[in-house]
C-alpha cells in the first residue's frame, strides 16, 4: 500500500489537505495525525471494519480498547450513556488537552471499540491541527497510538514512518507533537475516580479540580493504591496487560537521588564500553554533562531536558530512545526523574521501557 503523507502546519492549516485525510477515513480508511502527545491512528469510530483495521495492523491484542477522539464536547453525549458531574469538572477544565475520561458506553458506540467492555474512552485533544481532523471527521476517531503495538510511542512523522509506513493509508504530518507523551486516562465510573495511566496532565492537576483521585497500583507510584481497595471498578482495565514502550536495545533504569544515579550510569558506562559495546545513554542535560566530564565521549547521547523542567523531559522522553535505537546501541541506559507532576508518567512509561531492568541507586544523602 503507498501512504499518502500530507503536511500540515498548525498556522496555516491546509484546509484542502485536511478535508483530503478526512474523506479517506470516512471511507474506511487508516489516517495517522497528529495531537499535542503523540501521533494517533485514526478509524472512523462508527465503522466496526475500520476499527478492526486498526488492531490488524498495529497487531494490537484484540482485548485493549481504543479512545474515541471528539472535536466538540457536545459530541460527549452521543457517546456516553451518562456523563457524572465529575466528568463535566474534568472537560470543562482540560479539555482540549490531553485527558482522557473512561465513561458508561452508549448503546452507539461499537463493540469493536471498546474490546467489548461496556466503558469507553473519550479524549478531545488540544493540537489545532487535530481538531481540524477530528472536525473534517465529523465522526468521533478511533486512535490509539500510532506505532506497533509493544513499541514506543510515536511523536514524529519519522516515527510513525518507521512502524507504520505502507500500512497505512495517509499521514497528515504536523511536525514533532509538542507533549511528546501520552494523555492521562481516568476512569470515573466508580465511587471514587481512578487514574488507570498516568499522563500529560498531573495527578495534582486533577485533585485542585475534582479531590482526591486513586492511582492504579499498576500505574507505578509510591502513592498507588489497589484499584480493589479504592472502591473503583478500573482495577482489571487492560491498559498494563501487555509490554510496552520496548525500545529495540534492552533498556536499563537508573533510580535514586541525581548524583548517586549519574556516578552509577557512570560506572556502568565504564564497564560496557570496556566489554566492547555501544552504550546509549538518555539522560538529564546536567547528567549528560556530567558524565561527558568523568568518562568522556564513549556513549551516545541524547539529552532528555532539564531537572527543572520535568515536562522538557516528558517531551523528549520517547524520542531520545528512538533517537538511539536509529543509532543501532547495543544497550540503552536511561535516567529517571522525581516523580512529582509529569515526572509521574514519566517514570511509568521507563519502568515499561525497562521492564525489570531497573538499578536502584542509594540514595544522595
Ligand atoms: O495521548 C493519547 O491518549 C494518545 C493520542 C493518540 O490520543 N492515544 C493513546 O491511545 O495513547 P492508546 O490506545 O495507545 O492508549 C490508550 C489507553 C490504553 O492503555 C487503553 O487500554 C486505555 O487507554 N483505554 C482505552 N479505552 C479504555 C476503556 N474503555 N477502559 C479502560 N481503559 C481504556
Ligand atoms: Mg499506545
Amino acid at each position: 500500500m503507498q501512504t499518502i503523507v500530507i503536511k500540515a502546519e498548525p498556522e496555516r492549516l491546509d484546509a484542502d489537505g485536511i478535508r483530503k485525510a478526512a474523506g479517506i477515513l470516512r471511507n474506511g480508511g487508516l489516517v495517522a495525525f497528529p495531537t499535542e502527545t503523540v501521533y494517533g491512528l485514526g478509524a472512523d469510530g462508527t465503522n466496526p471494519r475500520a476499527v478492526l483495521n486498526v488492531f490488524a495492523v498495529k497487531g494490537r491484542p484484540p482485548d485493549n480498547p481504543l479512545l474515541l477522539h471528539i472535536s466538540k464536547a457536545e459530541q460527549l453525549d452521543a457517546i456516553a450513556a451518562s456523563v457524572p458531574s465529575v466528568a463535566r469538572r474534568l472537560v470543562d477544565r482540560f479539555w482540549p488537552g490531553p485527558l482522557a475520561i473512561i465513561l458508561q458506553k452508549s448503546e452507539s458506540v461499537p463493540r469493536e471499540v471498546t474490546a467489548g467492555l461496556d466503558k469507553v474512552g473519550v479524549r478531545m485533544p488540544g493540537h489545532p491541527i487535530a481538531l481540524e481532523f477530528l472536525s473534517a471527521c465529523g465522526v468521533p476517531v478511533a486512535a490509539p497510538s500510532a506505532n506497533i503495538s509493544g513499541r514506543l510511542s510515536p511523536t514524529c512523522l519519522e516515527d510513525v514512518i518507521e512502524d507504520l509506513g505502507g500500512k497505512v493509508d495517509c499521514i497528515i504530518d504536523g511536525g514533532n507533537c509538542p507533549v511528546g507523551i501520552e494523555s492521562t486516562v481516568i476512569d470515573v465510573t466508580g465511587e471514587q475516580p481512578m487514574v488507570l495511566r498516568p499522563g500529560a496532565v498531573p495527578v495534582e492537576a486533577l485533585e485542585s479540580v475534582i479531590g482526591p483521585v486513586a492511582v492504579r497500583r499498576s500505574a507505578g507510584s509510591a502513592r498507588a493504591v489497589d484499584a480493589e481497595s479504592a472502591g473503583s471498578s478500573g482495577g482489571h482495565a487492560p491498559v498494563d496487560r501487555y509490554e510496552h514502550y520496548r525500545p529495540r536495545a534492552p533498556v536499563v533504569l537508573f533510580e535514586g537521588g541525581p548524583d548517586a544515579r549519574a556516578s552509577a550510569l557512570g560506572n556502568e558506562v565504564v564497564r560496557l564500553t570496556s566489554e566492547g559495546k555501544t552504550v546509549g545513554v538518555a539522560a538529564l542535560s546536567e547528567s549528560i554533562a556530567r558524565l561527558k566530564d568523568t568518562v568522556g565521549s564513549r556513549f551516545r547521547a541524547e539529552e532528555m531536558g532539564s531537572a527543572s523542567d520535568p515536562s522538557s523531559v516528558a517531551a523528549r522522553v520517547f524520542s531520545a530512545l528512538r533517537a538511539l535505537d536509529r543509532k543501532g546501541v547495543d544497550v540503552i541506559l536511561v535516567e529517571g526523574i522525581e516523580e512529582s507532576g509529569v515526572g509521574l508518567a514519566v517514570m511509568n512509561r521507563l519502568r515499561q521501557a525497562a521492564g525489570n531492568n531497573i538499578v536502584r541507586c542509594r540514595s544522595d544523602r
